[in-house]
């Protein structure tokens, strides 16, 4: 039988796109309509998603203001885990994956939120960890600048600990509700955490029971070495970016080795590309799509894109018809910043042209018909590149309702996609275990 792939659909209502809220067919105050985002994430439940992703900052990013007072998302979006509880109540079986940074939080009140969204959805709640990328992020929580990048996947690797100790507080049946002997809870079935590590001291347990999931799904994306290092003993999703075929089989397999020599089951860590399409009926069709999209997109905001990325260098003091110069290393997303000097070193294309060329998602467009679509998710999946695919919608509704309409049943033709979800719970939709507490031996 063919081996199915898993879909994760990752959006906020203004698109991913930086400039895709300026479309003729998008709403023009997209970020804080939940009228609307009840609309999209309806349609990618009948769509059979495994999941709903939002990216998330603590802060709105240290973009130049020219850039920034022209997109939407990184300015005026709802907090994730606020809305997915709020899309829970609207949904059945969808998964609900929020990002939440292990830099600008405390463990505690990430487990305690993740475990409530779990109760609250039923079971579909997933964690992104990410360390978070901005100094303007930083300065929300009483620092001047960005955790450095080693520091800060140390303080993640053990942030994950504490999160996961306070899952199991409870164990699974720990709650009796006995209101006939007035026993709520059995006080043999709590645990006390007692972490005292290098960075928190946190106690336990934690004030809600254990989660439905036993733990809520980890999404995780770490590119560099601590990222892999982190993602592989962790993740359960772990999103990849760029490379193209290539260098997503790479990741694949470097992946699936470290977790296994970490002793995980290789198939219990899922990797998912990156896939931004644009599908319509004929390829002529979708290039104009395309060319409408990125027809809005101001040099200014591109070339600010290319520059928020390379951890805010200013290229216009080099010659912008020019090729990139290789610049001091970011301790942005180092990985990111290597791969965009990369690509653009490959490319011969000039500062101008890359930025525009690589601008808004981060992600190149997979532009074509549901068949062209289909291939690509075909061949990625088969060939060792891809257990799934992060699909980032650009614009919406239109890139979503075309995926769903045009690129989703031809999957389901091919035996590629399930016609109906078989689970409730997101680790269901995903085929991964449901984690024993670390009490429950
Ligand atoms: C699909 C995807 C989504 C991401 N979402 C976020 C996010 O919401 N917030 C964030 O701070 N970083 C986000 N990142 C960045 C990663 O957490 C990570 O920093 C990046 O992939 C580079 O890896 P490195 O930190 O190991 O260099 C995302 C990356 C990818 C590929």
């Amino acid at each position: 039988m063919t081996r199915q792939v898993h879909l994760n659909a990752m959006f906020h209502t203004a698109g991913e796109h930086l400039v895709g809220w300026r479309h003729p067919s998008s709403p023009a105050d997209p970020s804080l309509d939940l009228a609307y985002a009840t609309r999209l994430v309806q349609r990618a439940e009948a769509a059979r998603f495994d999941a709903l992703f939002l990216a998330d900052l603590t802060g709105i990013p240290d973009s130049k203001p020219s850039v920034l007072e022209r997109v939407a998302v990184t300015n005026d979006s709802f907090e994730p885990i606020t809305l997915l509880a709020a899309l829970a109540a609207v949904t059945s079986r969808i998964g609900l994956v929020a990002t939440a940074s292990s830099s600008y939080n405390e463990p505690y009140t990430v487990a305690r939120a993740f475990a409530s969204l779990d109760h609250i959805s039923g079971g579909r709640a997933g964690w992104n960890l990410v360390t978070s990328l901005n100094d303007s992020e930083a300065r929300n929580f009483g620092y001047d600048t960005h955790l450095l990048h080693a520091d800060r996947y140390r303080r993640a690797e053990e942030f994950y600990d504490v999160v996961e100790g306070l899952w199991d507080s409870f164990d699974d049946d720990a709650f009796v509700h006995d209101a006939a002997s007035g026993r709520y809870f059995d006080p043999e079935r709590i645990h006390r955490l007692d972490h005292r590590g290098e960075r928190f001291r946190v106690a336990g347990p934690l004030n809600v029971p254990r989660p439905p999931q036993g733990r809520p799904v980890i999404a995780q994306a770490g590119a560099s070495e601590p990222g892999r290092a982190l993602a592989a003993r962790i993740g359960e999703i772990v999103f990849i970016a760029g490379g193209g075929l290539e260098g997503s089989r790479e990741q694949y397999a470097d992946l699936k080795a470290r977790a296994a020599a970490l002793g995980r089951d290789p198939d219990g860590l899922l990797v998912l590309p990156a896939l931004s399409p644009i599908v319509a009926p004929t390829r002529a069709e979708a290039e104009d799509r395309f060319a409408e999209l990125e027809a809005l997109l101001d040099p200014v905001v591109a070339l600010g894109d290319l520059e928020y990325w390379l951890g805010g260098v200013d290229l216009t003091r080099y010659d912008l018809d020019g090729p990139l110069p290789e610049l001091p290393p970011s301790n942005k997303s180092v990985s990111t910043a290597e791969r965009i000097y990369t690509e653009a070193r490959a490319s011969g294309l000039s500062i101008r042209q890359f930025a525009k060329a690589s601008s808004a998602t981060n992600d190149r467009y997979t532009i074509g018909t549901p068949t062209d679509i289909a291939d690509h998710i075909e061949e990625w999946s088969t060939t060792g590149a891809a257990d799934g695919f992060n699909v980032v919608f650009a614009q919406l509704p239109d890139t979503l309702d075309a995926f769903a309409d045009l690129v989703i049943p031809e999957l389901q033709r091919r035996g590629l996609f399930r016609t109906e979800y078989e689970g409730t719970t997101l680790r269901e939709h995903l085929g991964l275990a449901r984690p024993a507490s670390r009490w429950a031996a």
